[in-house]
Parts: C-alpha cells; structure tokens; sequence
C-alpha cells in the first residue's frame, strides 16, 4: 500500500495555562519546530513503528493496553483511526521530530494529530481538523490516561503560522489572532523536562474538580472571581485552584484585546501576571523556571511566563525583535542549562 507524509507543529501557548478542561479560553501559537510522519498501511493488525534520532524501532499490535512505552501515543492514534474508518489494519510508521519531548511544546498531541492526519490522507476522508483533534484527545484521555483538556490537540491540528488561535475550549469556536511583526515569543527550554503522566497533571485535574463540587459549577473558569472569594467553607488550596482558572480566563480575553490594539506592555504584564499565578495560586512551577522568568524580564523582556503543563518544560517571553539577539545572549550566559528552542511573530 502506498505510504503517505503528514506534518504538524509544535505549539506554544501564550497565555492561558489550564483552563481547557476548566471550560475557559486558551491563546497557542503554531512554531515551527514540527513533527512528520510516514505512514504506510498494513492488512494485519501489527505496528512497527520507527523513531528517527531516538528512540529507535518497536513492534507493536493494535490490540491490548498502552504498556507506558514511548510507542503508546503511535498505537493509540492507530486505534483511534481505525474506529474512525481511516485505516482498516495496522500500519509502518517512520518518525522524525524536531519538538524536544517533555518540554511543554506538545510533542505528544503533535505525534498522534499527525498519525491521524496521514491516516485521512490515505483514506481520502474529508474529516475535519477539529474532529481529528478530539479523536486525538480521545487517545490521551481513554488510552493513555492522561486527563489532558483539548488546546494542544487543536492547536496543532489547525496551525496558521504566525497567528495564534483564540480557543474557546467549552465551544471549540475558535478566531486566529495576527501577532505583532516587531516582537517575537520566544521559547526557551528551562533544562528541566517534565511529563504529563507523572501523577502531577492528574493531581491538579483532580483538584478542579474538587472546586467544580465547592462552587458548584462545571466550567470553573467562568466562576465570578469574587464569588471564589466569598464562599467560607473552602479548602484553601481548591479556592486557589478555581481561583488561577478564574483569573487566567480573563487574561486571555484582555491578552487578545491587547494584540488587536497592540498593546504590547498590557500583554507582557498579563504575561507576568499568568506566571505567578502558576506559581502562587496553581504551584505548577518550579524555583529554577521562576528565577529564568524573572530574569527574562530584568533583562528586558515586556513579558514571561512558564508555558505548558508545568513542573518543567519551556517559558516563552515577549521581546522585542530588535533587542532580542542581545536579550538571548544575556538570559543564556545567566542560565547555561536552559537553551533556546524556537519563536514566532507576526
Ligand atoms: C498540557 C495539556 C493541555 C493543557 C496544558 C496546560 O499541555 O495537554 O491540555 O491543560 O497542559 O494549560
């Protein structure tokens, strides 16, 4: 059978940090790190997938459990493909990444959207990218496990360079939002990588939906912020859960004002207020990701803040493209683990 190619992106989210299974806005941005995959389809039900650079070669088969081999994303999407009438069997695949893994920049969505993307290829189907992406949440919340919301999975299955996607995660209405010629958001790898998986992310799920019962509504991140104040019988750090979903929300919607009227000093600000809300009111970052932040800004940066899940991974920062090499070679000699990854702009 004939083998087909799909490539999808990584993403950074710009603002909006766990809010897309809170039912509030998230603002990711397509980068041009990316993932491609070669897929040729099988008549049995085997899988023999194949990662270029790392991880070498596994065999697998559609059937059975995920075993927490870092194959389990490939068979899941191949799973899910198959349930989708995209492919009637297994398949060979061939991997190449330039996402760094455990970093924040969705290597794990990319991977999947991308098995399903080439699947509809080779089926000629004509479903849409937002199906796909829910079919790619699918395999993370039922196969894998990990109780992700859904910004990753849109956000690489509908990637429009140099624009960011304003996402209504309770929706899925989404608007693209052009981002400023002469600033870039830059990513930098902390040096410290993390994963989903690790119980952290489930903890925090957890935790939301503690405030969902104590509050008494579903998508948190519509709870009015002095409402998550006023409610006395609380436990402290559920109303500091709710009440980083509440806030975040709100600073998406004035973060897209922003752009549109560029505003780049409310943005960064509202940049700097997300971080520390991670920080403080979430506690999903961690001191060496605060002091790379904190430093991005006394450097020069109109704003930075931890991207992605957390307890590792990236920041990205808002800088100006004519400071920005020297503003790189500065935050770099201060942080020799961290390195740099990738940046967008308008
Ligand atoms: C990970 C998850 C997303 C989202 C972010 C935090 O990237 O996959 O669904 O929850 O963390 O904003």
């Amino acid at each position: 059978m004939e083998t087909v190619t799909a490539t999808v992106p990584g993403r950074v989210n710009l603002i909006g940090e766990h809010t897309d299974y809170n039912g509030g806005m998230v603002l990711p941005a397509a980068l041009s790190v990316a993932l491609t995959v070669d897929l040729r389809p099988r008549e049995d039900r085997k899988v023999i997938v194949t990662a270029e650079g790392f991880s070498g070669s596994a065999e697998r088969t559609l059937d059975g459990l995920a075993t927490e081999h870092w194959s389990d994303p490939a068979v899941g999407a191949l799973r899910e493909a198959v349930k989708l009438g995209l492919l009637k069997g297994g398949a060979d695949l061939l991997i190449r990444s330039t996402i760094p893994a455990g970093s924040g920049l969705s290597s794990s969505a990319a991977l999947i959207v991308a098995i399903l993307k080439a699947a509809r290829i080779s089926a000629a189907s004509g479903i849409s990218d937002i199906d796909l992406a829910l079919a790619a949440r699918r395999v993370e919340n039922e196969y894998l496990g990990v109780p992700c919301g859904i910004m990753d999975q849109v956000a690489v299955a509908v990637p429009q360079p140099g624009q960011a996607i304003a996402l209504d995660t309770a929706t899925l209405d989404y608007a693209l939002v052009p981002l400023p010629a002469s600033y870039a958001m830059v990513v930098i790898h902390s040096g410290h990588s993390r994963k989903l998986s690790d119980g952290r992310y489930k903890e925090r799920k957890e935790e939301c939906d503690a405030a969902r019962i104590a509050f008494g509504r579903d998508d948190i991140c519509l709870l009015d912020p002095a409402d998550i104040e006023a409610v006395a019988e609380v436990d402290e750090t559920v109303r500091k859960r709710a009440r980083h979903c509440a806030s975040e929300h709100r600073r998406v919607l004035a973060a897209r004002e922003a752009l549109a009227i560029g505003d780049i000093p409310a943005l960064g600000t509202l940049m700097n207020v997300s971080h520390a809300s991670m920080r403080d009111d979430f506690e999903v970052s961690i001191p060496p990701i605060d002091a790379l932040v904190a430093d991005a800004v006394e450097l020069g940066a109109a704003g930075a803040r931890l991207t992605g899940g957390g307890f590792g991974g990236c920041i990205v920062a808002c800088v100006a493209r004519d400071r920005r090499n020297a503003w790189l070679a500065a935050l770099l000699e201060r942080h020799p683990q961290a390195r740099y990854i990738d940046e967008v702009s308008g």
